[in-house]
């Protein structure tokens, strides 16, 4: 009973409200790109660095500020993977997983972040510190198997030392 509470709970805090007060700040982004629609990507990246995600709340304001339709903003912000609706953790982990990370071992880095960090792609650990994202080739293949921790580029990564690598990210 006790459990079930706890996860309503977490799925209740989920429900994101972001303040008036910290909406207004969204102004100031406003005045920058006002009457300019078409700086629409950089006030929503401007945005995220704000509030660390983009929720409808301030896709709506920013929106309505910029004299776009919310549908539109709505779009750019789910056909760009690196803005995000929902509240990442604290180190956004990029894992490639594409042929040449693959086959040099990839999918083991992979199992052993779902494994110890109890995550799959796509997803944010309860407390707040990671995020998981797969993609399919960062550019980097020479170093296969790489992993994108943040803006630290882990590169030949043997699986084995997986563990230890995310103890350096709290
Ligand atoms: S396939 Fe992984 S960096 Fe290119």
């Amino acid at each position: 009973m006790k459990e079930r509470d706890d996860i309503l709970k977490r799925k209740v805090q989920k429900v994101e409200v972001v303040p008036p007060e910290e909406l207004a700040k969204l102004d100031e982004i406003i005045d920058r790109y006002e009457g300019r629609p078409s700086y629409l990507i950089p006030a929503l990246k401007d945005a995220q660095e704000m509030f660390g995600y983009l929720p409808m709340e301030v896709q709506r304001k920013l929106a309505s500020g910029l004299n776009i339709p919310s549908s539109h903003v709505y779009g750019v912000v789910t056909f760009y993977s690196f803005f995000t609706i929902e509240p990442r953790g604290r180190h956004t982990l990029r894992l490639c997983l594409g042929t040449a990370c693959y086959v040099k071992g990839s999918k083991d880095i992979l199992d052993i972040i779902v494994k110890e960090v109890g995550i799959n792609v796509g997803e944010t650990s309860e407390d707040g510190r990671f995020s998981l994202e797969a993609v399919r080739c960062l550019g980097a293949c020479g170093l296969a198997p790489v992993m994108l921790i943040g803006e630290d580029t882990h590169g030949n990564m043997d699986p084995k030392d997986t563990t230890k690598i995310l103890e350096g990210y709290q």
